[in-house]
């Protein structure tokens, strides 16, 4: 039975929600493993694009339940990088490989849709580096305005497809008004990811194989996805995981095999639960690895939850590390600019 439906989807065919829980309950989990793997081999090659992640500012005037920058969690000492220091860090990143920034923040006012298009097009002017926002919401003019200074892609996680879990998490916001973002960047023809968080309290495998065929309907350039972790001082503190860890791997898995042509980054929360939670992420169906390139200081400050890995080591330690992930895992560095293989531009 499991074994007919990892057939069918090897063979692109059309998933039920029945189906992927029956395939997230899937005993044998190495062929599950094993067919992801062969997938991102066949489709995506043996290449690891890194994208060097700056979370230059921690300041959020949200509130979402998880999280652990939410904006009244008055224990975060707050920062914001000056800029001369991102795009110090900018250079750095070509000097290590990196073909792409991410620049990530709290949903923080004080970067206006002028200053980051400023910013966005000083990197497009003294790096060859593809660059990526993920700053939260915002209109339609500031998508238009920053696609146009230069930027090319765009993270915003839907979190969960399910309108009332999106609720119970999201006091400040509404998942109609999160997927029209979505919907506006992708009019724009900027390159979009997304993804959700697995195993929310009281999350049901229903819903999480919603999640799964939710980011196939979008047609995502990129889906990021990791798994809920506890932070204490907010409001889900004492809520525990929904899943146990096999159910992480096997939502990479799936998500791979239904999504052939995605970039799937081996998202920091997996190292987080395993020490060696990126590399397995990266042998199940991941082609993609985010090192962290905030610069260290303000690193303590960033944590959306606990356990996050390289709080005290430098840019430049993961730069190192990450060389050698990939070289043990016997991939290849990708050194081009890692668009998306959807894009007909690639
Ligand atoms: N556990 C795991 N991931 C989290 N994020 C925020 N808080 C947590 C948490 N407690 C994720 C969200 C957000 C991304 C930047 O970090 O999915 O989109
Ligand atoms: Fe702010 Fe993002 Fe954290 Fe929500 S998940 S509180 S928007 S930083
Ligand atoms: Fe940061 Fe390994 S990726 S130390």
């Amino acid at each position: 039975m499991h074994t007919t439906i990892l057939d069918h989807v090897k063979q692109g065919q059309t998933m039920t929600v029945e189906n992927i829980v029956s395939l997230l309950t899937f005993p044998e989990v190495d062929s599950l493993y094993q067919a992801a793997n062969e997938c991102r081999h066949n489709n995506m090659g043996d290449d690891i694009y890194l994208r060097g992640i700056i979370e230059f500012s921690n300041i959020c005037i949200k509130n979402c339940n998880y999280c652990g920058i939410r904006g009244s969690n008055t224990e975060i000492v707050p920062y914001r990088i000056p800029d001369k220091d991102i795009l110090n860090t900018c250079q750095k990143m070509v000097d290590w490989g990196y073909t792409s920034v991410v620049l990530q923040s709290g949903e923080d006012p004080f970067y206006t849709t002028e200053k980051l298009a400023k910013l966005i097009m000083v990197i497009k002017e003294t790096t060859p580096l593809a660059i990526t926002l993920s700053v939260g919401e915002r209109d339609e003019e500031a998508y238009r305005i920053w696609k146009k200074a230069g930027m090319d892609r765009y993270l915003l996680r839907f979190e969960t497809s399910d309108p009332k879990l999106f609720k119970a998490c999201h006091p400040d916001d509404d998942l109609f008004v999160r997927l029209e973002c979505l919907e506006t960047l992708r009019n724009k023809g900027i390159q979009v990811g997304s993804g959700f968080l697995i195993g929310l309290p009281n999350e049901t495998l229903e819903q999480l194989a919603h999640d799964i065929l939710f980011c196939t309907q979008l047609n995502l350039d990129m889906i990021g996805i990791g798994p809920f972790i506890a932070h204490p001082n907010t409001p889900f503190a004492d809520q525990p995981n929904s899943f146990n860890s096999d159910i992480f791997y096997k939502t990479i898995a799936i998500l791979r095999l239904l999504n052939p042509l995605a970039h799937i980054p081996a998202t920091t929360a997996f190292d987080a639960i395993d020490p060696n939670g990126r590399d397995l992420v990266l042998q199940r169906g991941a082609n993609v690895f985010m090192p962290n390139a905030t610069p260290m200081a303000y690193r303590e400050h960033y944590q959306l939850y606990p356990g996050k890995p390289c709080i005290t080591e430098s840019s430049d330690d993961c730069a190192g590390c990450v060389k050698g992930r990939i070289k043990r895992l016997g991939r290849t560095l990708g050194n081009d600019a890692g668009h998306s293989f959807k894009n007909p531009l690639r």
